[in-house]
């Protein structure tokens, strides 16, 4: 058994998940590579200024017991970063641009790192906001696969929560924060009105595409989960990265992490 911190990753007589490699691209190197602990900031014009800001924002907009007038400040103007990333996110994940990703990147020939290497490479990116309240994304890890631990459930289990975010490096690699982060939704089929702001789909071009406005869209009925395309993001680089490594059920919980309109209204019930 190798020991990472509080991370225990089964050897490889136990299971094959420690020979989990991500595949990934090789860390842009240059300023890094004379200066190892240099970070990645958000740029000042990003809409979020904490990559995890759309997920505190759902928690909110989730919560049970909400009153209407609670609910209603969720709103642009409330919060005004998160509206304008789900602007950007809803009007350009389109059915191309996630086929055209999935391409670029479930390949996985962009290189090797282990998973404790992602971890640490994912901790550069660093937020432009308050350091004392936020967590870096490597306790973030580790605060999801302790918790997970402490309820009991199987090894599998706290892994998948260790590694349920290192799909987030893709911010590292230039790709914007609406292709990284935020919840994700089937493409080519009609948007769930479920979805947050669905009005900022209205800029999309597949909304203009009677065939993917339709309830199933290019999809067969009952087809199952796995054959949907989902809005490009990073729960399903990482569900791609760990797909001969893990059990369905983590690749399950890594893929569709994200998708709250199923998670949370059931949209899923349609496929
Ligand atoms: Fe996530
Ligand atoms: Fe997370």
């Amino acid at each position: 058994m190798s020991e990472v911190g509080e991370i225990y990753l089964p050897s490889p007589a136990v299971s094959p998940y420690s020979q989990a490699q991500l595949a990934v691209t090789q860390i842009r190197l240059g300023p890094m590579e004379e200066n190892p602990v240099a970070t990645h900031v958000i740029p000042s014009n990003a809409p979020l200024k904490d990559i995890d800001e759309w997920d505190d924002f759902l928690t909110g907009r989730y919560q049970e017991g909400k009153s209407e007038a609670e609910f209603r400040q969720y709103d642009e103007k409330a919060t005004p970063g998160v509206a304008e990333f789900y602007r950007l996110n809803h009007q350009y994940q389109t059915f191309d641009y996630a086929i055209a990703k999935e391409k670029e990147y479930f390949g996985l020939n962009k290189g090797e790192k282990s998973i404790w290497e992602a971890a640490e490479f994912l901790n550069t990116l660093v937020d432009d906001s308050d350091p004392d309240t936020d967590l870096t994304q490597i306790e973030h890890l580790l605060q999801t696969s302790e918790a997970i631990r402490k309820d009991g459930h199987p090894r599998w289990f706290v892994l998948t929560g260790f590694i349920h975010d290192l799909g987030k490096v893709l911010c590292l690699w230039g790709e914007p924060q609406w292709g990284v982060v935020g919840d994700t939704f089937p493409v080519g089929c009609a948007y769930s009105k479920d979805i947050v702001f669905p009005e900022y789909f209205k800029a999309n071009p597949d909304i203009n595409n009677p065939l993917y406005q339709t309830k199933y869209g290019v999809y067969e009925p009952n087809c199952g989960l796995d054959k949907l395309h989902m809005s490009f993001g990073h729960d399903g680089y990482i569900g791609e990265v760990m797909k001969n490594y893990m059990p369905e059920e983590s690749l399950y919980m890594l893929r569709y992490h994200s998708f709250y309109s199923a998670h949370r209204h059931e949209q899923i019930q349609r496929v």
